[in-house]
């Protein structure tokens, strides 16, 4: 059953077409990847299900409720949190101060859950140190910590592996794993490492200048001619398209921590 679906979304910026008619969904307990070059709409589909974006058509389905009907601080509550792409974290705070900004309640209570979380992600010895400083793996950790003291049903990461090197980025890959299995949610994962994606991902959509291009099974999408077109090369092992800020897959990703190509 579909816990998330995008029915014909189109979000417009300006003359951008940043999602254009988009519909697909997320099957539950799945981890679903969402690839596709630099500027083909994946952060905006997080943040139109997220509710940032309210989209110029379409329908957005979360849990059989009409999600366009929920108010953006609504959200959490529904269920779905997210990690950004750029890191949204409140640089003077602390860790933990960061991750209680997650959680639903606040008190003693929360506070030990927040601090569950960053154990859970292993960063419990930094719990108390000011963020400003961090490197921006552990940062993108901070955050995932954040999201999953939420409790959420549907966890959106937004190039996880940011700043990670090539050991780290198959950690991670075991991880979120782990995560989906330890916590039984559903995963929407937006990331240009190819081996990540492939390597965990039970379905995986691509988009291409706002369009959905693909849609399958990793091997279905690896296969797929007008993917490897658009995005993942002809030798299979080099995703980007775009060209500048493109990555390659299985290698650390040559870009700008802060996401700008
Ligand atoms: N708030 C905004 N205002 C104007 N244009 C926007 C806005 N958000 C996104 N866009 C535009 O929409 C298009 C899709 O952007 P988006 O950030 O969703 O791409 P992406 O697939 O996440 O790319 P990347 O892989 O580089 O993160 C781009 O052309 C972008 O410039
Ligand atoms: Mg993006």
């Amino acid at each position: 059953m579909a816990l998330l679906s995008l029915r014909n979304v189109t979000r417009r910026f300006g003359g951008i077409v940043a999602l254009d008619g988009v519909s697909f969904d997320v099957g539950e307990g799945q981890i679903v990847g969402l690839i596709g070059p630099n500027g083909a709409g994946k952060t905006t589909a997080f943040n139109v299900i997220t509710r940032l974006y309210t989209p110029n058509e379409g329908e957005v389905e979360f849990a059989g409720e009409n999600l366009l009907k929920a108010p953006v601080h609504g959200i959490v509550r529904r269920g779905i949190a997210r990690t950004f792409q750029n890191v949204e974290l409140f640089r003077t705070m602390s860790a933990l101060e960061n991750v209680l900004v997650g959680a639903h309640t606040r008190g003693r209570d929360s506070e030990q859950q927040a601090l569950e979380a960053l154990d859970y992600v292993g960063l419990a010895p930094i719990a108390r140190r000011a963020v400003a400083g961090l490197p921006f793996g552990t940062l993108k950790r901070v955050e995932l910590a954040r999201a999953l003291v939420a409790q959420p049903t549907l966890l959106l990461l937004d190039e996880p592996a940011g700043g990670l090197n090539h050991e780290e980025v198959a950690e991670l890959g075991r991880f979120i794993r782990q995560i989906r299995d330890d916590r039984k949610l559903t995963v929407l994962l937006v990331e240009h490492h190819m081996n990540l994606v492939m390597g965990i991902s039970d379905h995986v959509h691509v988009l291409n200048f706002g369009r959905q291009i693909a849609g399958g099974t990793p091997a279905e999408v690896r296969a797929n001619p007008a993917v490897i077109e658009a995005y993942l090369g002809t030798d299979d092992t080099h995703a980007g398209g775009n060209g500048a800020g493109s990555a390659h897959a299985g290698e650390p990703v040559a870009r700008d921590p802060d996401g700008a190509a």
